[in-house]
C-alpha cells in the first residue's frame, strides 16, 4: 500500500518543526557555557557573524534542495545532479551518527523528569540529601535502566513519526514548541528572582576581550562556528527533508531567517535560565552533561520544596527539546528509504519503514547507553567514549563536510539563478539576491572550511586554533 508522502498544513507548522529540529541540547547545555567562557557578549557577535556568513545561507540551500525536488536527501541529489549523490549519503549517515547518541541523552532527560516528578509527591526531594554527582554516576552506570529509558524514548519517537508529517510531526511540534517556550519563561523568571543570579548574567554577557588576545580569536570563531552549525541541525538531511514538505506558496527566504533567529533566541534564553541559576547557588558553571544533570539538579535541590516542581518543568523541557530534534532525523532517514522505493517503482508503507529506522537507531544506541560516558568498561573506539566517537563521525566530519559541499553545489553547480527560481515559485520574492550570491559563492565555503578544521582540531586536540 502506498500513500502520499504528505505536506505541512501551514507555514507555522513548518517553522515549529524546523525550530524544533534546531533547538536541542546544543542550545541548552552548549551555548550558555560556550558563550560565557569565550568572551560573553563578544562571542555572541562572532556567533551572529558566522550566522550571517554561513548559517542563513546553508539553511536556505537545504530548504531549496528539499523543496525543489520534493525529496529527501539521497534522491534529491540524484534528481538535481547525480554526481553529488554522495552528499545525500553523507547526510543520512551523519543523521544516524547523531541519533546514535542523541537517544541516550533523551533517555537521561526522561529519567530526570520522572525522578523530579516523583519527588513532587514524596516531598522527600529524593535528591536533597544526595550528592547529585554520585546520583548521576550511579544512574548512567546502571546500563539496564538507561537502556530501558532509551527504549521508551525510541518508542515515543516512533509513535510521532509514524503519524506522518502533518498528523504526527506537525501536530506534535505545534504544541510542544510553544510549550517549551512557556516552560523556559517560567524557569527564567524563577531563576532571575533568586538572590545572586546577577553573577550569571555577568558571566554570560559581559564582554571579555581577554580571550581574543593574540590568536585567541581564531579559537573563539571556531567555537562559535561549530556551535552555530550544530545548533541549526545542518548537514544531516533533516532540513532538506522538512523543506521537501513545504508548500510552494511559502517564502523560503523568510523561513531561512526565521528558523536560525528563533534558534538563537532560545539559546540566549537558555543562557538566562542556566547560568544565573549556577551563580545564585555558588556552583561552578560548566557545559555538557555535567552542567545539565549534576549542577542544575543541585540547583533544584537547593530551591527547597518548590525544587522538584521546577526540576520537573526544566527536565521536561529538555526532553521536549531532544525529541523534537530526534524526530526530524528519524523522518529524514525514513523518507530517504521511502523515496528510494518510489524511484524503483515499489510500493511502500510508512510504518514498517519508520520501525526499521527506529530499530537500527536503538541498536546503535546500545553501546552509548551501556558505556556510561566512557566509564562502563566497554572498548573505546579510537580512544573515544562511544558518545564522542559517534559525535566525531557526524559533527566532526560528515556534517561540516557535507554542508561545505552543499554550499559549493548551490553556489557553483546549480547556480544562484536556480535558487532564485525555486525561491520565486508561485509568486514569492527572492529578496537580497546580492547577499545570497556573496554568501553562497564566498563566505559560506570559506566559513565551512574553517568550521570543518575547527571541529577536527577540537576532537583531536591538535591545537591548531589556540
Ligand atoms: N540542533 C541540535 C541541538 O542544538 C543538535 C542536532 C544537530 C541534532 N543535528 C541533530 C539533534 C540531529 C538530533 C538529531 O541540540
Amino acid at each position: 500500500m502506498s500513500e502520499s508522502k504528505g505536506q505541512f498544513n501551514s507555514n507555522f507548522g513548518f517553522i515549529m518543526a524546523s525550530v524544533g529540529s534546531a533547538v536541542g541540547l546544543g542550545n541548552l547545555w552548549g551555548f550558555p557555557y560556550k558563550m560565557g567562557s569565550n568572551g560573553g557578549f563578544a562571542f555572541l557577535i562572532l556567533y551572529l557573524l558566522m550566522l550571517c556568513m554561513v548559517g542563513f545561507t546553508i539553511m536556505l540551500g537545504e530548504f531549496a534542495v528539499g523543496r525543489s525536488t520534493g525529496k529527501a536527501p539521497i534522491e534529491a541529489f540524484r534528481e538535481l545532479n547525480s554526481k553529488f549523490l554522495i552528499v545525500g549519503y553523507m547526510a543520512v549517515l551523519a543523521g544516524f551518527g547523531i541519533l546514535a547518541f542523541y537517544m541516550t541523552l533523551g533517555a537521561y532527560a526522561m529519567k530526570y523528569f520522572a525522578a523530579n516528578f516523583a519527588a513532587i509527591f514524596t516531598h522527600s526531594g529524593i535528591f536533597e540529601a544526595t550528592d547529585t554527582a554520585a546520583y548521576f554516576t550511579d544512574f548512567v552506570g546502571n546500563g539496564g535502566q538507561v537502556v530501558l529509558f532509551m527504549a521508551i524514548f525510541c518508542v515515543l519517537n516512533m509513535i510521532i513519526v509514524m503519524g506522518g508529517v502533518a498528523g504526527g510531526i506537525e501536530r506534535f511540534t505545534t504544541i510542544a514548541m510553544p510549550a517549551l517556550f512557556i516552560m523556559l519563561i517560567i524557569v527564567i523568571i524563577r531563576v532571575l528572582t533568586l538572590d545572586g543570579s546577577g553573577g550569571g548574567l555577568e558571566f554570560m554577557f559581559k564582554p571579555n576581550m581577554e580571550v581574543f588576545k593574540g590568536s585567541g580569536w581564531i579559537g573563539v570563531l571556531g567555537t562559535a562556528g561549530g556551535q552555530m552549525f550544530f545548533s541549526l541541525s545542518l548537514g544531516m538531511g533533516a532540513i532538506i527533508t522538512y523543506g521537501s514538505y513545504l508548500s510552494k506558496k511559502e517564502s523560503l527566504v523568510k523561513n531561512a531567517f526565521i528558523v536560525p533567529l528563533a534558534d538563537t533566541a532560545v539559546a540566549l534564553m537558555a543562557g538566562l535560565a542556566v547560568m544565573p541559576a549556577c551563580f545564585a547557588f555558588n556552583l561552578e558553571p560548566a557545559g555538557g552533561p555535567g552542567l545539565m544533570f549534576i549542577t542544575l539538579q543541585q540547583v533544584f535541590n537547593d530551591m527547597g520544596s518548590a525544587g522538584p516542581i521546577f526540576g520537573f518543568i526544566f527536565y521536561f523541557l529538555v526532553f521536549i527539546a531532544a525529541i523534537t530534534s530526534s524526530i526530524s532525523v528519524i523522518e529524514s532517514s525514513a523518507s530517504a528509504i521511502i523515496d528510494a522505493r518510489i524511484r524503483k517503482g515499489k510500493s511502500y508503507n510508512r510504518k514498517p519503514i519508520v520501525a526499521l529506522v527506529i530499530a537500527i537507531v536503538f541498536c546503535l544506541n546500545l553501546p552509548t547507553s551501556l558505556d556510561a560516558l566512557g566509564a562502563g568498561g566497554l572498548p573505546q573506539p579510537l580512544g573515544f567514549c562511544w558518545l564522542d566517537f559517534y559525535d566525531l563521525l557526524a559533527e566532526g566530519i560528515l556534517m561540516p563536510l557535507g554542508s561545505l559541499i552543499l554550499g559549493i553545489f548551490v553556489g557553483y553547480v546549480m547556480k544562484i539563478d536556480w535558487l532564485k527560481n525555486e525561491c520565486e515559485s508561485e509568486g514569492q520574492k527572492f529578496s537580497l539576491a546580492g547577499f545570497w550570491t556573496a554568501t553562497f559563492k564566498v563566505t559560506a565555503p570559506i566559513g565551512m572550511v574553517f568550521i570543518l578544521l575547527g571541529q577536527i582540531d577540537g576532537f583531536f586536540g591538535l591545537g591548531w586554533f589556540s
